[in-house]
């Protein structure tokens, strides 16, 4: 029907920002208000600093903020004013209680599906942005029955953005997917849904499934996804062993159409907010219904991804002849990514962990990544204080300024900006003999090799100038 699609979403985070920003853009008719409880946030986004970095995304911003883009905190006008309530919230892996350690934490999704309950007056779409377990859109669509908000519609439309590329991700997304119940009305709200999306992307790529479908494919499709990271760093780990080059398998492998070349590039470890907790998210979901050897399969890819960060620190310190003690060790990145600034599960944090036990000292550098964000990452993961912690860690704002007297340069994130320093320059001021340890493999093996660094790649043959590596 031709009834005005007024949007409002909760949750101005990494997904309600930039996924909202696109919307705007390409609906110009449609009113697209984001609600958080964070009023910092919310006042950053209405600043000219955003809260978070993602490329493209200021100029969309700037273009739509003020005309059918609005971020405000009051978050039950917004439910009220909207036909279309997206529901963004966070939904991390549960910290205590039954499932801790593996289950998604659905507070916040369930105080926002509250809040609706509570204040929406008028019949809603509700839809789940947010990546949930199976069922939950039905536990949703229970608690606002209860309400009597009988006549409201809950579907799963999971969102499959990657940071640093989400602009883009959004402008020309793979694939649109809409799931919702298989009624009447259901099928109504899936079509409203679609009218949004079909401005901007194809009709053949909007799917449309019942809504456990749609919530079990977002798990999977980031299983499979961190799967091939972790099966190409088991590969790695063979490679260091006979000899073989990583990136040459990676290449052989991937050239055959069936497997394709995408996420086969071995690294210290897959990081970011969504794959462990995902993962973790449905080995849950298989033990809770009694499906043990499947949860151990895909359990499986989390242990290989730690299994491949301690591998790499214990290059790192076997590589320094056994001890780092009070040597001084450049990192060189602390986002999870590159072109991001979100630090959520970033090997980096691990690495820097490990390398504090064995009384390291560390000079982080990373273009984007706040220091203040550094320094309650590492205070999370250590119980220390930043008083503490500053007993060992420097942030340093160059990588030639992280480099200087360091034993080693550890690169932890695939910086852009990382491969096009002067390392010979950089090799002048540090310790002798000068160590490389790349995490992502990014950087000229041979040319470091050549100035005169020991180096170790990830998953390439040994460097034997020394055989400490
Ligand atoms: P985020 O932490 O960046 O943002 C969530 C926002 O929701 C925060 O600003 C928080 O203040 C707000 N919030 C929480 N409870 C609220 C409430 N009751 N009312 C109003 N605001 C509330 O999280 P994110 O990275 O955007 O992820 C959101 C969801 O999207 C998660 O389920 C995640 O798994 C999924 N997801 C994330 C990505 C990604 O790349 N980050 C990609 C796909 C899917
Ligand atoms: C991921 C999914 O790609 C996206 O579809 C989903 O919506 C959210 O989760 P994101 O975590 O933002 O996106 O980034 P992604 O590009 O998938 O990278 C995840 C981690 O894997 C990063 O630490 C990355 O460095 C690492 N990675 C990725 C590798 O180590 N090797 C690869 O080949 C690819």
């Amino acid at each position: 029907n031709g009834e005005e699609i007024k949007i409002c979403c909760i949750g101005a985070g990494y997904v309600g920002g930039p996924t909202m920003a696109k919307i705007a853009e390409k609906c110009p008719e449609i009113v697209v208000t984001i609600v958080d409880i964070s009023a910092a946030r919310i006042e950053q986004w209405n600043s000219d600093v955003l809260p978070i970095y993602e490329p493209g995304l200021d100029d969309v911003v700037k273009k739509c903020r003020g005309r059918n883009l609005f971020f405000t905190e009051e978050v039950d006008k917004g439910i009220r004013e909207a036909t279309i309530i997206f529901v963004a919230v966070n939904t991390p892996t549960k910290k205590i209680g039954i499932g801790a350690g593996r289950a998604a934490d659905l507070t916040y999704w369930e105080l926002a599906a509250r809040r609706i309950a509570a204040v929406a007056d008028t019949p809603k779409i509700v839809v789940e942005k947010s990546t949930v377990p199976i069922k939950t859109a039905e536990a949703i669509s229970s608690v606002l029955h209860a309400a009597g908000r009988t006549s409201f519609s809950v579907l799963s439309n999971p969102e499959f953005l990657a940071e640093g590329t989400a602009m883009d991700d959004l402008e020309h997304p793979d694939r649109v997917l809409i799931g919702g119940p298989l009624t009447e009305a259901g099928a109504t709200a899936i079509e409203r849904l679609s009218q949004v999306y079909a401005h901007w992307v194809p009709q053949e790529r909007i799917i449309k499934t019942n809504v456990w479908s749609s919530e079990l494919s977002k798990l999977v499709a980031n299983s499979f996804l961190a799967q091939r990271v972790s099966s190409i760093n088991a590969v790695s780990a063979i490679c260091e062993a006979s000899g073989a080059d990583v990136d040459e398998v990676a290449r052989a492998v991937g050239m055959d159409t069936r497997i394709g070349h995408k996420f086969l590039k071995a690294s210290v470890g897959f990081g970011g907010s969504c794959f462990q907790k995902d993962i973790l998210n449905l080995v849950y979901l298989c033990q809770s219904m009694g499906l043990s050897e499947v949860a151990e399969y895909f359990h499986w890819v989390v242990k290989m991804n730690d299994l491949q960060k301690e591998r790499f620190v214990s290059r790192i310190i076997h590589g320094l002849f056994n001890t780092v003690t009070g040597k001084r060790i450049a990192l060189l990145g602390f986002a999870f990514k590159k072109d991001t600034g979100d630090t959520r599960e970033s090997a980096a944090i691990e690495v820097c962990q490990r390398l504090m036990q064995e009384r390291a000292e560390i000079a982080i550098y990373d273009p984007k990544v706040e220091h203040e964000q550094i320094w309650y990452d590492l205070s999370e993961v250590t119980g220390l204080e930043q008083s503490q912690i500053e007993k060992y860690v420097k942030i340093e704002g160059s990588v030639q300024a992280a480099a200087k007297d360091a034993h080693a340069l550890v690169v932890t994130t695939e910086w852009d900006e990382f491969k096009t320093v002067d390392y010979r320059k950089v090799y002048q001021q540090m310790s002798k003999p000068a160590f490389l340890f790349d995490g992502r493999n990014i950087l000229d093996r041979e040319e470091l090799h050549s100035i005169g660094f020991v180096t170790y790649s990830i998953g390439k043959p040994l460097d034997t100038k020394l055989n400490t590596v």
